[in-house]
């Protein structure tokens, strides 16, 4: 599949236009076989490409962001079907990278007034650059801020005034083995979570705390091993109710949500 797309990549054609070509130039050939046998090293397919699809997007990637995965995919819908009904929600998401959640929940829920959060300043680059393309496309614009979610002055003015957070933070913890197309090419800040993984989380939770009003809720992504661990994490941090954990479409713990109580 990954030969194919990169074919149809270099021929700026569709997957399934390539079923009526029987033949390609030299010149397609050529640079074809070259990002074949980058692939074969292990560079990732959304690199050689420069675009990742993520829902209904597809955003621009390269090194020093983070590649938005389909497992993401779920955290966006579930967070559109909690803010279904709601009139012009605040919406924050933390660790944005190439603004995979902040853009998708941008386009599909136009209402909402939603800001992205990366620390990064390289992929923040990368975020600005996607929200300016997907606002030229006519979506509404997401705010970007430079920042660490982890910081007690982050969006202080938005204290007690957001309806939604949403997350997908680094969360891998030390000394995992990753395939070498990630732990090559994603940066290091968007992988490593500390010794159990949530050391970014920890804080996370603090701020989601302090932004969220009320009966406003917190969806957060997690590795395969952390369905126990993060909901434990958010109940013993106390003040959330109805934490729940939710499996991708391959039966994993996926992520973890919750409501700020009062
Ligand atoms: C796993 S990536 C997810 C990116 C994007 N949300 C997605 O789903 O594709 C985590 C992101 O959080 C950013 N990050 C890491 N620590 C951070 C912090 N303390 N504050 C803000 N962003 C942070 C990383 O730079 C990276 O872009």
């Amino acid at each position: 599949m990954d030969a194919e797309l990169l074919l149809a990549h270099v021929l700026g054609v569709t997957r399934t236009a390539l079923l009526t070509r029987d033949a390609v130039d030299d010149g397609a050939a050529a640079r074809f076989a070259d990002l074949v046998e980058q692939r074969a090293g292990r560079v990732p397919l959304q690199h050689l490409t420069g675009r990742a699809p993520f829902r209904h997007l597809e955003l621009a990637v390269g090194p020093g962001v983070f590649v938005p995965r389909p497992e993401t995919e779920q955290l966006a819908g579930w967070a559109l079907q909690r803010l279904a009904g709601c009139t012009a929600p605040v919406v924050v998401d933390l660790g944005t990278g190439s603004g995979a959640l902040a853009l998708a929940i941008a386009q599909e829920y136009p209402g909402a007034r939603v800001t992205a959060v990366e620390r990064d300043p390289v992929a923040v680059e990368w975020t600005r650059a996607n929200a300016a393309s997907r606002a030229a496309a006519g979506d509404t614009p997401v705010t970007v801020v430079e920042g660490d979610m982890t910081d007690p002055a982050l969006l202080r003015e938005l204290d007690g005034a957001v309806d939604l957070v949403v997350s997908n933070p680094p969360y891998v913890p030390e000394g995992a083995r990753l395939p070498r197309e990630v732990a090559d090419h994603d940066p290091p800040l968007a992988l490593w979570g500390g010794p159990d993984g949530l050391d970014v989380v920890r804080g996370l939770l603090r701020t989601a705390a302090r932004l969220l009003h009320p009966g406003g809720a917190l969806g957060i992504e997690h590795a395969d091993q952390q369905g126990t661990a993060l909901p434990a994490l958010v109940r013993a941090h106390g003040g959330w109710t109805g934490v729940e954990d939710h499996p991708d479409l391959a039966g994993r713990p996926r992520f973890t949500t919750a409501v700020r109580g009062s």
